[in-house]
């Protein structure tokens, strides 16, 4: 079967039950700022899985399109991708384990023809700390579903060093078998839905060899481990408790949700244990033959990297489809770097022409039929990935030079120019490294690791401090009016004088609080003056960017800012946000808009005294 053939048996065999079918919504979440994409198919039902009434009524089921960004590093693998559909089904307050199993047991062995003998599935065990029962119900209604079918199954308790111990449903902890947004139970913020949860496992058989370097050995392999063998093909979570101060309590009903990865089920169906065989990638696998002139294989050492891109630009095509535009920020950040690193991966398999666009039309043509919105943007995407790929290739050129100019200067390059280059120009370590090993050198890996989890663990302080303390949240308007608290910072230093220094800011999406050092308070026509410096400087359109300093240099260069500023230090260096070449240079962890014509009109709102020689501005953009 193909993949379309999967989704759309799902769909009419659930329709049949009586769920109405809705179309998938957007990746990027509405009403919900919690996180930045759409990863399940639950995501969308939160508020009625919680207890709202859904206006088609208590069944629902679809096939969701999801991203989960934090895959991005697992893509390579025969089983991994960032994107993927989701098919799902929920039951709000309706039926529940009795009729689900049934159903997805019929749906499996019947509709699409698994064959029994080779599913799998593992159950909650029971947690007594928070009062949670061992879930034999579901194991009943799972041996009566099995013995329908002639066999016999024996439930027993998971573990990892006795293998399968001839069982067929596993109990285990809520490591696995537990489900919400957020994970386990301790995880979970109050409010949570979740719930116990049964996963089910497609066992391509004790014949399997992927590769002579897979952790396949064939003895005590279990439903959970990772050698290949076994595929979780879906969840069925039993989504009824909340997560509340108290610890856990019911939901006002008791809810299904199904969630069960399509191309997962695909692959089982045609028990290939590598997704990238199944139809839907055909196209775009075999444009990539084409472009590099190599086979796709399976168990070769190219198929890292045919993967990553096959998956990579379905991603991209589908973020950019519903809206977004690869960039440094937020979701565009991520688009950017599927992007990048396709780019990347396109090089390691000899492609020498910009392809990107190129793959990206074989998958609106793959899915195009499904996702109508797909061939109406068709130009938008292909146009968004060409200028990417455009861009990427530049900032390689770019890291190219100052490579060379590192080297020419000081004959070596060390583990920290490898880092700068990294951070400053994104220029991959991987290439540093083989530039390097043309001019007979090796760069230290160490260093360069060491710098980058500093960076690492900086940008982690970066974001937490992002979404909490210097700004009260991460909306647009927020990040503009943090541009436009540095242009007045500079605005300040124009008109009042160099003693003018940041003594406090605070902001939120409606206005800027600026405090600073100054004693006097500002006649109408110094407020006057710093709202136009401002405002031309706004419409000048000036470009903003940030490099990363050694200390001195970030001085001698007249930045401005705490220099002991833990979020913008990244070990020993700094980071400095320029506006413009240089109408303004601050120490600074970001963000920041990527240009001040995106500010709009600045106007100050009020100029107060917070006490002795500390002067107060809030002011707005409109
Ligand atoms: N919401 C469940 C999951 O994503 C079904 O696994």
């Amino acid at each position: 079967m193909n993949l379309k053939d999967v989704r759309k048996k799902y769909l009419e065999y659930f329709e049949k039950q009586g769920h109405k079918i809705v179309p998938s919504a957007s990746l990027l979440p509405e009403n919900d700022p919690t996180t930045l994409f759409t990863g399940s198919g639950m995501q969308p039902m939160v508020p009625y899985l919680l207890g709202q009434p859904h206006p088609l009524g208590k069944r629902i089921a679809d096939s969701q399109k999801c991203f989960r960004s934090q895959d991005i590093d697992e893509v390579g693998d025969n089983r991994h991708t960032t994107f993927f559909e989701m098919l799902g089904n929920w039951s709000l307050g309706d039926y529940f384990k009795k009729e689900h199993i049934k159903w997805m047991f019929e749906f499996l062995t019947k509709e699409i023809g698994l064959d029994p003998k080779r599913l799998y599935v593992t159950v909650f065990r029971g947690n007594e700390v928070f009062g949670i029962p061992r879930d034999t119900e579901s194991v009943e209604l799972w041996k009566k579903v099995f013995a329908e079918s002639g066999i016999d199954s024996l439930d027993v308790d998971f573990s990892e060093r006795d293998g399968m111990q001839n069982g067929r449903i596993f109990y285990c902890s809520e490591e696995k078998n537990w489900w919400s947004r957020s994970g386990v139970s301790e995880k979970m913020p109050i409010g949570e839905p979740g719930g116990p949860d049964s996963e089910m496992f497609w066992d391509f058989g004790v014949e399997l060899k992927l590769h002579e370097n897979s952790q396949y050995k064939n003895e005590q392999c279990h439903v959970n481990c990772d050698c290949g063998r076994f595929l979780e093909i879906g969840n069925n979570v039993f989504m009824e408790y909340l997560k509340t101060e108290k610890g856990f309590e019911t939901l006002p009903n008791k809810n299904i949700d199904f969630g069960g990865g399509l191309e997962r089920i695909t692959a089982a169906q045609n028990n290939t244990p590598d997704i990238f065989l199944i139809d839907a990638f055909a196209s775009t696998r075999k444009k990539l033959e084409e472009l590099s002139n190599r086979s796709y294989d399976s168990i070769s050492s190219d198929a890292k990297a045919f993967r990553v891109i096959m998956d990579h630009i379905r991603a991209a095509v589908f973020l950019i489809a519903d809206g977004i535009t690869p960039s440094n920020k937020d979701q565009g950040y991520f688009a950017r770097r599927l992007i990048r690193r396709a780019v990347r991966f396109g090089q390691k398999i000899g492609i020498q022409e910009t392809f990107c666009s190129q793959v990206g039309n074989e998958v609106i043509e793959t899915y195009t039929e499904h996702y109508l919105n797909l061939e109406k943007q068709s130009k938008t995407i292909l146009e968004k990935l060409d200028d990417e790929e455009k861009k990427f290739l530049k900032t390689l050129s770019k890291g190219e030079r100052e490579f060379d100019k590192i080297f020419s200067e000081h004959g070596k390059i060390s583990g920290q120019d490898a880092f700068l280059l990294y951070a400053t120009y994104g220029f991959p370590v991987e290439l540093t490294e083989e530039m390097a090993q043309e001019k007979g050198q090796e760069i230290d890996k160490q260093i360069f690791s060491q710098e980058f989890s500093k960076h690492q663990e900086l940008s982690r302080a970066g974001s937490t401090e992002k979404f909490s303390g210097g700004l009260a949240d991460h909306s647009i308007e927020t990040v503009k009016l943090h541009t436009a608290t540095h242009m007045l910072n500079q605005a300040l230093r124009m008109v009042l004088g160099d003693h003018v220094f940041q003594r406090g800011s605070n902001i939120t999406h409606q206005r800027l609080r600026f405090d600073f050092s100054h004693s006097d308070r500002l006649t109408d026509e110094q407020i006057k003056k710093v709202e136009s410096i401002v405002n031309e400087n706004i419409q000048k359109n000036l470009p903003v960017h940030f490099e990363i300093l050694d200390l001195e240099e970030a001085k001698q260069k007249g930045s401005i800012g705490v220099f002991d500023d833990k979020y913008a230090q990244l070990g020993g260096k700094i980071k400095v946000f320029f506006i413009g070449e240089s109408f303004s240079k601050e120490v600074c962890g970001g963000p920041h808009v990527e240009n001040t014509g995106e500010l709009g009109h600045f106007s100050i709102l009020k100029e107060e005294s917070v006490g002795a020689g500390v002067r107060r501005i809030k002011a707005s953009l409109t």
